[in-house]
């Protein structure tokens, strides 16, 4: 199946209005050109706005970090899906291990925030990924299945159809990976990824086969092929490196050669020359 590789950004707590117009607009200018890979940017709430400004018609897309799981009330601070679509967003983020790690976020609290997301029309990258003492434990795939169930199984057959019409993502983001420049190896990677596209085919095969499923944790410009490479990995959810426009650009080109090169594999070669 040739699904095509999509690289998005996470900004996570960083920007300013002088520094992201800098950044967005070098993207501006190269990421277009990528005519085999979708790609986006996350940003903070507070810059939705000049991302929507900056790159309305450009091609690349734009998100939030994440949403609430209220809709509407009095919920201080809180920022609805249906408020971020207004902005023009694609995507969001849900159920990062960052918000997870702080206890902010549940299983079943990221899932009320996806299923917001989705009933406002939001594409969600569902965050899924397993710390290091877990993983030394040998439970990365226990811990990830239980993350996935809820995706899986928690969904009613109209979430899931949404799920579904908007193309939700999910990002495997190994905890120990993230921030620390040591990235999974491609094959872990790899091995977790069919785990999850696994899980996905036990709802829905077909779903399975068209679903992205992404790789978040160190990726870099110097690993992006490697890993991009994988069957099972259909692109990166990208932290620090998407802070540097080279190195966001380079990963970004990267991920379009990968899926050329995936093109020119799947072609029938040519039939023999014969006299
Ligand atoms: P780094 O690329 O900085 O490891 O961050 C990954 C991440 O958390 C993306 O959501």
């Amino acid at each position: 199946m040739k699904r095509k590789k999509l690289v998005v950004g996470n900004w996570k707590l960083h920007g300013s209005l002088l520094e992201n117009q800098r950044l967005l607009n070098r993207l501006k200018q190269e990421l277009p050109a990528l005519s085999g890979v979708d790609t986006a940017v996350c940003l903070p709430f507070v810059y939705l706005h000049q991302a929507q400004t900056v790159l309305q018609d450009s091609g690349i897309g734009w998100g939030a970090q994440n949403v609430s799981q209220f809709t509407e009330g009095a919920f201080t601070s809180c920022i609805s899906a249906k408020m971020v679509a207004e902005f023009g967003c694609t995507y969001t983020i849900i159920g990062h291990s960052e918000r997870r790690a702080l206890k902010l976020e549940s299983n079943q609290v990221a899932t009320k925030r996806l299923l917001n997301a989705l009933h406002a029309g939001l594409t969600p990258i569902f965050c899924v990924g397993e710390t290091l003492d877990e993983r030394d434990g040998h439970m990365a795939e226990l811990i990830v299945r239980n993350q996935m169930l809820n995706v899986v199984y928690g969904l009613d057959d109209e979430a899931f159809a949404l799920a579904k019409k908007f193309n939700m993502v999910i990002a495997y983001e190994p905890v120990w990976a993230i921030g620390t420049g040591e990235h999974a190896t491609p094959e872990q990677a790899q091995r977790m990824h069919a785990f999850i596209r696994m899980m996905v085919a036990e709802r829905d095969r077909e779903f399975a086969e068209h679903i992205r499923i992404v790789y978040g944790g160190s990726m870099a410009p110097h690993n992006a092929h490697s890993l991009l490479s994988m069957p099972d990995i259909d692109g990166g959810l990208i932290g620090r490196a998407a802070l540097v426009a080279e190195d966001f650009i380079a990963i970004c080109q990267t991920a379009n050669q990968c899926l050329a090169q995936k093109t020119a594999a799947l072609e029938p070669s040519p039939p023999a020359f014969s006299q």
